[in-house]
């Protein structure tokens, strides 16, 4: 299926993905990886081999290479795990579709996720993270951080953003988190379904109103589904997509960047004395933490990397934590170092696919983080650190508790 020629050699496939030992650093079962640079080879876990990219400058090559597909339905799609299998003959917007559909798709959506608006939208972030913060002081301490503030705060955000009731959320938290890590494949598809039936709902609701309401859902129902430039499956669709990443990921940076900076007393003490650095501090963490760690495509044409021809119909697999640590671009990769800045990472990927919601993320990071350490200043853990649980492998990573106590 490949073929491999000098100067690189590929030494034996690693298993991919595997658990972290520690929660913000890439599994140490990855070390052999770090050292072949820029390609490696993997074994997924049905036993198919997938080309690893660990190499910075080849992930942002391949990354914005339109001979990379993310159609998950081509068959050479390297489903990292049983629960993507399961779903992999599903509609994804954005994620899951090449261009120039996904063009079209995304230049709809665009406009709602400028720096503008992020910057727009700060007061509000604001509001939701002092509200979610006088709950929990009000009943600590001490308190879990995860259903206390990091899960409800990009919760409530991307509600009001798409025009979801948060009301919901015990709802949809559920089906995200059964869909993203469940016990069974079955999970997968049946939180899925369930997904689909409620914002199918919602869009028909919108529908019948006579004008659109505040959010994202009620705009694309009103303009591009009226129109016929979207079809409801369409909408129900990418829906499903913002309310997802919208709120899991950066729920996951809040609990596993809380974390990481308790476990950096130094830092913290550094960020606490100068809130100026914050932004830096985020870049950082998103570079360390690489928390979406798999970009999934597959090769629609032979790709030469330096010497390596990546077959057309391969599978080829970003693992962004091992990117993030390459030595030629970051020095000490593994430390937290704000001072060195951690421009041109991939945490939030590359290319055409490039995190949509990233200007919102950071701001909900910034705004999450400052906020909690100014207002705790003798914020702790509650437990001991290797004792607290955190996401396995096959999933978005982040904490699934986080004890703390002030
Ligand atoms: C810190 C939090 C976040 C992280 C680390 C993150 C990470 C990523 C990454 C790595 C990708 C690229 C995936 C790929 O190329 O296969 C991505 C894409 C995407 N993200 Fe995020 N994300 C975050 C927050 C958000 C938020 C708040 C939203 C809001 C809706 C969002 C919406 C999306 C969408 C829609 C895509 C697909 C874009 C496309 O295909 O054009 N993300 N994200």
């Amino acid at each position: 299926m490949t073929e491999t020629t000098a100067p690189m050699a590929h030494p034996e496939p690693v298993a991919f993905p595997q658990d972290r030992t520690c929660p913000y650093q890439p599994p140490t079962a990855y070390d052999p990886l770090r050292t072949h640079r820029p390609l490696a080879r993997v074994t997924l876990f049905d036993g198919r081999p997938a080309w690893l990219v660990t190499g910075h400058a080849t992930a942002r090559a391949l990354l914005s290479d339109p001979r990379l597909s993310s159609d998950r339905n081509r068959p050479g799609f390297p489903a990292t795990t049983p629960r993507i299998a399961a779903v992999r003959d599903r509609r994804v917007a954005l994620l899951g579709i090449d261009d120039p559909e996904h063009r079209a798709q995304r230049r709809m959506v665009v406009p709602d996720f400028t720096l503008r608006r992020a910057a727009e939208l700060r007061p509000a972030i604001q509001r939701i993270v002092d509200e979610r913060l006088d709950a929990m002081i009000g009943q600590g301490p001490p308190a879990e951080l995860v259903g206390a503030f990091a899960l409800p705060v990009p919760s409530m955000v991307i509600c009001s953003l798409l025009g979801v009731p948060y009301a919901d959320h015990e709802f949809f938290e559920e089906q995200s988190r059964r869909l993203l890590r469940g016990p069974a494949p079955s999970d997968t598809v049946d939180a899925r379904n369930r997904l689909e039936a409620y914002l199918g709902e919602l869009t028909d609701d919108k529908a019948k109103q006579p004008g659109p309401g505040e959010g994202i859902l009620d705009d694309l129902v009103h303009h591009q589904m009226r129109d016929g430039t979207l079809d409801r499956a369409d909408v129900v669709s990418l829906a499903v997509i913002l309310l997802i990443a919208g709120h899991e990921t950066t729920a996951n940076m809040i609990s596993l960047g809380t974390y990481t900076l308790l476990r950096h007393p130094q830092r913290l003490a550094e960020l606490r004395a100068d809130p100026a650095l914050l932004p830096a501090a985020v870049e950082e963490l998103l570079r360390l933490l690489s928390i979406a760690d798999g970009l999934l495509r597959t090769a629609l044409e032979d790709i030469e990397v330096e010497g390596t021809v990546i077959r057309a119909g391969d599978g080829v697999v970003f693992a962004t934590s091992v990117i993030n640590r390459d030595e030629s671009v970051y020095a000490e990769p593994d430390t937290l170092d704000w001072h060195r800045p951690a421009r041109h990472h991939v945490g939030f990927g590359f290319g055409i696919h490039q995190c949509l919601g990233q200007n919102l993320a950071r701001a909900e990071l910034e705004i999450a983080l400052g906020t909690l350490f100014a207002r705790l200043p003798g914020l702790r853990l509650a437990a001991r650190p290797e004792e607290i649980p955190f996401k396995p492998g096959d999933t978005i990573q982040g904490m699934l508790e986080l004890p703390v106590t002030w």
